[in-house]
């Protein structure tokens, strides 16, 4: 196996030392590959939030002095986030609960007739929110040229007049692949389009800019960035946040609510972020994740990225001459990725193969259509366009391992190991419940 080195340590992370049983009576420590769903706590944000939890208060709401102190930290964890994403000077960042929650929060701040473009490869969270809306379905590029291509001509054809939305991820949920996102925030904008970046699979792996890709909004969550604490982040253009309705209404959004003769109520709203804020925020989600934001700042993308590289390269260098293992891709082998990959092997089901990594070696991964499913099923040679369940385990479905900063070698080489046993012991055995498990759990 032929890796770099030199790359820096993991990032230290909580569950590093749980230990699990396995189908055979042993105990292991847990391999959690599984960071696209969600990744563990850097050991960095659980301590701020610990140090923190003693100070905790109400934010906006109290005049005692934790509530003053839970609201500078709050605020201050917005300009944290803000500097993190490379922010412009009048982009507002909102917290919300996660990147489904922001993209829902801009869906419901489109103006009217607004005209919504998305690829089929979009994760559910990014495909689904624009269902009041015009939606055009792009479907799945080839290569990053493509992707470029296949937009221009779906914007050329709108109406130059109305308003209209790009929605693209920065990198998939399902292979791993970056997606040229500078290139299609310039096509979006030379038709007169804004763009939203779903960067939940990017941000923990990845320098995010909005201002050098030049994308109007990113979207993110805590959870996937070492921060499980509840808080997602839109952050970007305040104008059509401003311009709408408040997506939950309560107070904190309110800035006024006045009793009208005829019994009704008058309402004035907030302008900035609080506007879509309403109810008591979140300031422990908040802190975390602006916690994180520094964690990763100060470690150095470039070597985060360049020991997430290492990682990659000793699975597929691993995994190479194993027969039956498919790694899918939509851009290419050689596309440049996070530490996201999905895969198949011939004669196995994934759901089970996934279980029997889990109860013949502790390891952790996902299986199914990972809330993707119509790039999985174009990925696997089947129908975008077929019905089925997410979950059901049938010849549709893939296994995906996905790391990150706290991932040790010993966890990828664990699962290489784990892989080409598995992959030479094919039938398994089957439990009392019908669940198959390795044979030969060494
Ligand atoms: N979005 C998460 C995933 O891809 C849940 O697994």
């Amino acid at each position: 196996m032929s890796v770099a080195t030199s790359v820096c340590a993991p990032l230290p992370v909580l569950g590093g030392d749980v230990i699990v049983p396995l189908a055979d009576g042993r105990e292991v420590p847990y391999a959690a590959l599984d960071y696209a769903a969600s990744a563990p706590a850097l050991q960095r944000v659980w301590d701020d939030v610990a140090a923190y939890a003693p100070y905790y208060g109400s934010v906006h709401r109290g005049a005692g002095y934790l509530s003053q102190l839970s609201t500078e930290l709050f605020e201050k964890a917005r300009r944290t986030v803000a500097g993190f994403l490379g922010c412009r000077e009048d982009d507002q960042v909102v917290f919300t609960r996660s990147t489904t929650d922001s993209l829902n929060l801009l869906a419901a701040a489109l103006p009217e007739g607004c005209q919504v473009f998305v690829f089929e490869t979009e994760h559910h969270a990014a495909l689904l929110p624009w269902r009041h809306a015009r939606v055009s379905c792009l479907p799945a590029p080839r290569g990053p040229r493509e992707a470029v291509a296949l937009l221009e001509r779906a914007l050329a054809d709108r109406d130059p007049h109305g308003p209209a939305l790009v929605c693209v991820t920065g990198a998939s949920n399902v292979t791993g692949e970056l997606w040229p996102v500078a290139e299609l925030a310039a096509a979006a904008h030379a038709h007169g389009a804004r763009i939203v970046l779903d960067a939940a699979q990017l941000a923990p792996h990845h320098p995010v800019s909005v201002r050098d890709l030049d994308v109007d909004w990113v979207a993110f969550s805590g959870h996937k960035l070492y921060a499980p604490f509840g808080s997602g982040v839109l952050a970007g253009r305040a104008d059509w946040l401003r311009d709408a309705e408040p997506y939950l209404a309560g107070g904190g959004a309110s800035r006024s609510v006045v009793r009208r003769p005829d019994g009704g109520v008058e309402v004035a709203w907030h302008e900035g972020a609080a506007r879509h804020e309403a109810g008591s925020p979140n300031v422990i989600g908040a802190h975390a994740i602006a916690s994180a934001c520094q964690a990763l700042t100060e470690a150095g993308f470039e070597n985060l990225v360049a020991r997430e590289r290492h990682l990659i390269d000793r699975v597929r260098a691993g995994l190479a001459d194993v027969p039956g293992v498919r790694f899918l891709s939509l851009f290419g082998a050689d596309a440049p990725r996070v530490g996201v990959l999905s895969f198949v092997v011939d004669g196995w089901d994934s759901a089970d193969f996934a279980t029997a990594l889990s109860t013949g070696y502790g390891i952790g991964v996902r299986a199914g259509l990972f809330c993707a499913h119509p790039l999985v099923r174009t990925l696997l040679g089947g129908d975008p366009a077929a019905e089925g369940d997410c979950e059901t385990p049938g010849d549709l479905n893939a296994v995906r391992v996905s790391f990150g900063a706290g991932t040790p070698d010993e966890h990828v080489d664990r699962f290489v190991r784990a892989v080409r046993e598995l992959v030479a012991t094919p039938c398994g055995q089957r439990t009392a419940d019908g669940r198959r498990v390795p044979a030969t759990a060494g």
